[in-house]
């Protein structure tokens, strides 16, 4: 029985938690050789790694995270020369990003060569690529001696997870193994570029900032989907930007005002089930029970707590949560984005606030 006939049979795995000792290391490397799958730790997220030119192994982290088998997955590697491997054209701006900011959170989309399974890229004939800064991430993928196809390691459409407990929380079970390498240091996913259009353009925020994109490349055009949803019938450029994302049970709704314009809001909206998600420091100005993630104007503080905010408000039993959300600038981008698709684009602005 292969993975797939294992988890649709509805028995369960026995999940193992391992550490990060070279011994567990090893473990990993020969589970992922042997067409087993392993959420790792990376710099952003934790990733639910297969071999990447195993079809039935990538096959099998769809049903896994019970994710739509037409969004394709990232392919992360541990040295520059595995793009030659996996991509059919290498363009000077792949190279250029590559130095800048590789190993890091940047994701690169390239027209794709052969030996990429339709499994891996959704049919698409371009691949995802991206080389980890973490370097437990790139020790795994050097034990298995493989390109590891991985996405996000949560069941499909909850919070992406930041530490190892997460991962547990939603695929336990389903999994034989997960490698404990602490809370991520990102805290959202990898910025996503493509390189196969006219000019670079980023379908994914992150890290990496479309500004610092532009430095490199010349330009980089956002696409706009972003932050604005989709109109029916519209292609997404990114499969995964069609998906409802990154949501919790709670209802949320972004309120873009003042503090104190959110104050008198949330006096008037207290009621059963209704929290505040807001910034360090604010709860205690507020009237209805609260979640806090990150510092007010330090996005990047925000985008490392936002995903465990999000699974906190479940476990309080949020019904409704009202955000305060930053402005889209810089690493803001990708806060808004990912508060945004938690929010099925729910925002209410200042006028209509208080
Ligand atoms: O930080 C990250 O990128 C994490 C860690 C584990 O590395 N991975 C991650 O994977 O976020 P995932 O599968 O949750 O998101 C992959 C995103 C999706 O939005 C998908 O649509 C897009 O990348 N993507 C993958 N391959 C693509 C391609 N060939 N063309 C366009 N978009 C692609
Ligand atoms: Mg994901």
């Amino acid at each position: 029985m292969n993975q797939e006939e294992f988890i649709n049979s509805g028995e369960t795995l026995q999940t193992e938690l391992l550490g990060t000792t070279p011994a567990e290391i090893q473990k990993a490397g020969a589970l992922l050789a042997s067409g087993k799958l392993v959420a790792i730790p990376t710099e952003t997220v934790y990733g639910l790694a297969a071999n990447a030119f195993d079809e039935a192994a990538v096959r099998s982290i769809y049903t896994a995270k019970g994710r739509p088998s037409d969004n394709p997955l990232i392919v992360h590697i541990s040295s520059f020369e595995q793009v030659y491997e996996l991509a059919r054209k290498v363009p000077p701006e792949a190279i250029k990003l590559a130095e800048k900011f590789w190993p890091g959170p940047l994701t690169i989309v390239l027209p794709k060569k052969s030996v990429v399974p339709d499994a891996v890229t959704g049919g698409l004939d371009t691949v995802a690529l991206r080389m980890p800064s973490h370097p437990v991430a790139r020790e795994i993928i050097e034990a298995a001696k493989v390109p590891l196809a991985a996405p996000s390691a949560n069941l499909s459409g909850k919070p992406s997870p930041t530490k190892a407990q997460h991962v547990f929380e939603d695929l336990k079970g389903r999994i034989p193994a997960i490698i404990n390498g602490g809370e991520c240091g990102f805290g959202v996913e990898s910025t996503v570029v493509s390189l196969c259009g006219e000019a670079p353009r980023l379908l994914r925020p992150g890290a990496v900032t479309p500004e610092e994109i532009a430095l490199v490349c010349g330009k980089c055009e956002v696409d706009p989907a972003v932050l604005k949803e989709l109109e029916q019938g519209q292609i997404a450029a990114s499969p995964g930007m069609k998906y409802q994302h990154y949501s919790p049970e709670a209802k949320i709704v972004i309120v873009d005002c003042d503090l104190e314009q959110y104050i008198k809001f949330c006096e008037k909206h207290k009621s059963d089930g209704v929290f505040a998600l807001c910034f360090e420091g604010e709860g205690e100005k507020l009237s209805l029970p609260f979640v806090e993630y990150g510092k007010e104007n330090d996005p990047a503080s925000q985008a490392q707590e936002l995903f465990s905010a999000l699974r906190r408000l479940d476990e309080l039993g949020a019904k409704v949560a009202y955000a305060r959300c930053c402005s889209a600038a810089g690493v803001g981008l990708a806060v808004r984005n990912r508060l945004l698709r938690a929010a099925g684009f729910n925002v209410i602005s200042a006028e209509e606030a208080p």
